[in-house]
């Protein structure tokens, strides 16, 4: 009995127990379900903005080809405006600027120089010899120094008296081998737009890339240079001065007769390319062997500043311009160059991280957290860090080999969250990797899609599509062999973007092809011109001092019979500047 009674009394308490866990575990699990389905949908809701926002990204950033027709439609118009017109420096338009080179480079330019190269926040000097051989260059000494920020946004005179310092004690070092120049011949390469007066003459319009020196704006570069230099104790002769782009260009025209283009896509963005002196007529250059109307010259083109409605900008875009020096302008070049690149793709990756907590949640994790405040750090995340990402996304073939598994892990990619932002592991998982490898991809693609439409409307302004198109048709119908070598076209190329950064050079090709077509692409050449842009301005110091020497010469022997000869010499270069021009700017073999 009292077992009976024992075990009803277990029976009961068991009882009592069951009938406590059962409802209560029912209650857990249904909050716990609910908690997990809440969590869930949370999670799914944040996969889901986060997917849109990508998509969005995707239709602002990468133009459909109507969209690109309507840019590359403004970029024509644009250059059209500005060879016929002095456009105003606003920043917001092409100012298409004679160079005043108008001996385009030939490979027979030789002799000893130095060249001073002003391109971004890098200064180089360099000293080269260029051989009696045609197109050979044999010595060549170089110095990069980069330039402190409170010199490059200080005074005028601070920035040249650097300059000049610099200049000085890289000739003194060099002296001994280049002893027989007296006075030592300078080719000035001066990256920023310049309205010029002569090949040793301009006027800066505007700082860019950054610098924000004083009393230089309005002022002649290398008036300021030459004072810089007396107040160092130093003379030297500057016997050309130009832009980057046209560095580039003359530096492979001397190995290449067929360039026609020079591009730098690097800190800054920029092209010049060739034409014909009478499709300048806002150029009122006087020089007679230039009436000539096959004449041909190389003009900057500061396509930097081209302005569209139709540019594919972001919200990201916005804040990034509206966080430069140089607000509201040259807002191609801050779609395409390395400056701001990284600065792009940081704050979209911001707006993804504050709302869709793609490096995880902020609000419960410090580690999150920590990852979230310094991705709010302008220039955390740089082009640098982009270039290696986007470069282990486009080395498709590689991953292929590896497999998928190893192609979902993106090792490059979590070593440089990890190096910018301190992001491990938990905060940057594979998935996470993935989206930050699409938002650098886009950035980056969006860059090169921009450059290949500039080129392409610099090939078409310049007259090479259509004349490339018209003998192709020609030979076609005549059923002749495609001489295809005499209808190429040369575009030299500089700059860190276009020469270091992962697989860009592969997006442009393709973006070239989409625009170009399968006919013509295979006959532009796109040759990246190391260090062109100095090696350029040594070229052109060169041809410049010669064509001194050589006037100067003339004048001393001056007779009556050399000045009746003259009308006939004049008459003999025009000739062969004619056979030159059958063929659009820039083509001559
Ligand atoms: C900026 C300058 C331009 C230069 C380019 C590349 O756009 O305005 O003159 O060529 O950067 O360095």
């Amino acid at each position: 009995m009292s077992g009976q009674l024992t075990q009803q009394g277990q029976g009961s308490s068991h009882n009592r127990t069951r009938s406590f866990w059962v409802p209560a575990l029912a209650t857990a699990f249904s909050i716990g379900g609910l908690w997990v389905g809440y969590k869930l949908s949370k999670y799914v809701r944040t996969q889901r903005r986060r997917q849109r926002l990508l998509i969005q990204y995707q239709k602002e950033m990468i133009p459909d080809s109507a969209r690109m027709e309507a840019i590359k439609e403004d970029f024509m118009k644009q250059l059209d405006y500005g060879r016929e017109n002095k456009v105003t420096p606003t920043g917001r338009h092409m100012l298409m600027l004679p160079s005043y080179v108008t001996a385009l480079p030939t490979g027979l330019e030789s002799g000893d120089s130095y060249a001073i190269d002003l391109g971004g926040t890098n200064f180089r000097v360099l000293h080269v010899v260029l051989s009696k051989e045609p197109s050979k260059v044999e010595c060549t000494e170089m110095t990069e120094v980069s330039i402190p920020p409170n010199v490059y946004k200080g005074t005028g005179q601070q920035l040249f008296d650097f300059l000049a310092t610099t200049l000085k004690d890289f000739i003194k070092e060099h002296k001994s081998k280049s002893s027989d120049m007296r006075v030592p011949v300078v080719g000035f390469c001066f990256s920023f737009p310049m309205d010029q007066t002569s090949l040793t003459q301009g006027l800066l319009l505007d700082w860019t890339k950054g610098f924000t020196c004083t009393g230089v704006i309005g002022q002649d570069p290398v008036a300021l240079l030459s004072q810089a230099l007396d107040r160092a104790g130093m003379h030297c002769r500057v016997s050309a001065l130009l832009n980057d782009t046209i560095g580039v260009w003359a530096a492979q025209r001397y190995f290449d007769p067929k360039t026609s283009i020079g591009l730098i896509l690097g800190t800054g963005t920029n092209a010049c390319y060739v034409l014909p002196v009478a499709r300048i007529p806002k150029w009122d250059y006087k020089d007679p062997s230039l009436q000539h109307p096959e004449a041909l010259t190389v003009v900057n083109v500061e396509w930097g500043a081209f302005e569209s409605q139709w540019l594919p900008r972001t919200a990201e875009d916005r804040d990034v311009d509206a966080s430069t020096a140089h607000k509201g302008k040259y807002l191609f070049e801050k779609l395409v160059s390395g400056m701001f690149l990284g600065e792009v793709a940081r704050r979209i990756l911001l707006t993804l991280a504050a709302d869709t907590k793609l490096f995880g949640d902020y609000s419960t994790s410090p580690d999150a957290a920590c990852v979230l405040a310094k991705l709010a750090e302008p220039s955390s995340f740089t082009s640098v860090h982009m270039s290696a990402i986007v470069g282990e996304a486009m080395e498709s073939k590689e991953q292929q080999r590896k497999g998928p598994a190893a192609r979902d892990m993106l090792p490059k990619t979590a070593e440089m969250l990890h190096k910018s932002l301190g992001a491990g592991p938990a905060e940057a998982p594979p998935s996470t990797r993935k989206v930050v490898k699409e938002v650098c991809v886009m950035v980056a693609l969006r860059s090169a899609k921009m450059v290949a439409l500039g080129l392409d409307a610099l090939l078409t302004h310049s007259g090479w599509k259509d004349w490339a198109l018209h003998e192709l048709a020609t030979q076609e119908r005549r059923a002749t062999d495609l001489s295809l070598p005499s209808l190429a076209t040369t575009i030299a190329i500089d700059g860190s973007v276009f020469a270091k950064f992962g697989g860009y050079q592969a997006m442009l090709a393709s973006c070239m092809l989409e625009l170009l077509g399968p006919e013509l692409h295979p006959l532009v050449h796109i040759k990246l011109t190391q260090d062109g842009s100095s090696l350029g301005a040594v070229v052109l110091a060169q041809a410049a001092a010669e064509e001194a020497a050589r006037k100067s010469r003339a004048s001393a022997d001056e007779g009556p019979v050399a000045k009746a000869l003259e009308p006939m010499q004049t008459a003999s270069k025009a000739q062969t500047q004619q056979q030159n021009s059958r063929e659009p700017a820039g083509a001559q073999a």
